[in-house]
């Protein structure tokens, strides 16, 4: 056992310790292992915090859930969500609280930040007021009976495959603590190719929401990120409406939907000083600047080789097949 494996293991408690151990594992990314719990592959910490999540979380009917694979836009639908839900507390921008927190800390996720207790910080839900607004990237099977058996809702994102593995690829190696070495694009690749991935296979994940939202499209809401780029603003009013907090025409022709997207864009959201500057988590510590980095849809074109495309094509074609979903992989606006 490496140094960074024992000092994983030591935040764990006794119970999770056997568990862990029984599961089948592989080299992570960032961890030094993944393990298969649920039928998804997690850190040891996150499957601990998951299953503190799955015993413990009890939903409220006016809950929000924004559910995403990491690395899909996840940010970016934390921070429409929030400044949509609570616009009536913070009709100004000039002082909205997107200003001064990432989003992340006002939409906390279940799995690192409501449930870790290895990260200690540990966050009181009985003083959230409502609506309580909260992220994961827990796949849909694995998350609480209360969030699936309420009228929570829950609003999903995800992205072309190729795109989130480079933009997880690069953040990996940004956040990456200096004594772990640099993961080559090969090598994390052909882990992505066999689904060995945080909250992975990411196919699954995506599919879990997909099939849901087809089952109960008034609980779950999917969306694209590149849809969102297309269309912010038909966007914007869809999930207002799905979440029960449409805009009126006063407020559309006051310029609050445009104010609302201009305050979450990348280009302003990545120059504030506390997504410049800030950092989040206790336990690994993560500077807000790396969750904002091209924001562009097709980037994957300057990392992948024409065998990687062809290897990854296929694998998304086979596991997306019979379900009706695809994915733009080239921002059309920038084709030649
Ligand atoms: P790239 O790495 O391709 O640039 P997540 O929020 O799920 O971690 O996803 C991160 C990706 O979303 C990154 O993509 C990041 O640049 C992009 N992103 C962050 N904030 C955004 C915003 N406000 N609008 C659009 N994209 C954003």
């Amino acid at each position: 056992m490496d140094e960074q494996e024992a000092s994983e293991e030591n935040k764990l408690s006794q119970d999770y310790k056997e568990l862990i151990i029984s599961l089948p594992r592989e080299k992570g990314w960032i961890t030094p292992y993944l393990y298969l719990f649920q039928g998804f592959w997690h850190s040891s910490t996150e499957i601990q915090a998951i299953s503190t999540f799955q015993n413990h979380f009890q939903a409220k009917d006016s809950d929000i859930v924004v559910a995403s694979v990491p690395k899909s836009g996840t940010t970016w639908l934390k921070a429409l969500t929030f400044a949509i839900v609570k616009r009536q507390y913070f009709p100004s921008l000039e002082n909205h609280p997107l200003l001064v927190f990432n989003p992340h800390e006002l939409v906390p996720p279940f799995e690192f930040v409501i449930y870790d207790e290895t990260n200690w910080q540990v966050h009181e839900l009985p003083k959230m007021p409502e609506p309580r607004l909260f992220g994961t990237h827990v796949p849909f099977t694995s998350l609480a009976k209360s969030i699936k058996e309420s009228n929570s809702k829950i609003i999903y994102i995800c992205r072309n495959l190729f795109d989130t593995f480079i933009s997880t690829w690069a953040f990996v190696n940004k956040i990456m603590p200096e004594f772990f070495p640099a993961l080559p694009l090969e090598e994390a690749f052909e882990r992505y190719c066999k689904g060995i991935i945080g909250f992975g296979p990411s196919w699954n994940h995506i599919l879990g929401y997909w099939r849901e939202s087809i089952a109960r499209p008034e609980k779950v809401l999917f969306l694209k990120y590149e849809d969102i780029k297309e269309d912010v603003v038909f966007n914007v009013k869809k999930i207002a409406e799905f979440l029960g907090y449409p805009f009126t025409e006063e407020e559309e022709s006051s310029g609050a939907i445009k104010n609302i997207i201009k305050l979450c864009s990348f280009e302003n959201m990545k120059e504030l000083k506390v997504n410049k500057c800030g950092t989040m988590g206790k336990g690994r510590v993560v500077e807000n600047k790396h969750f904002f980095r091209k924001a562009e849809i097709g980037d994957w074109v300057n990392y992948l080789s024409p065998s990687m495309v062809e290897k990854l094509s296929k694998i998304i074609e086979e596991k997306l097949s019979g379900s009706d979903l695809s994915f733009r992989v080239y921002d059309l606006n920038n084709c030649t």
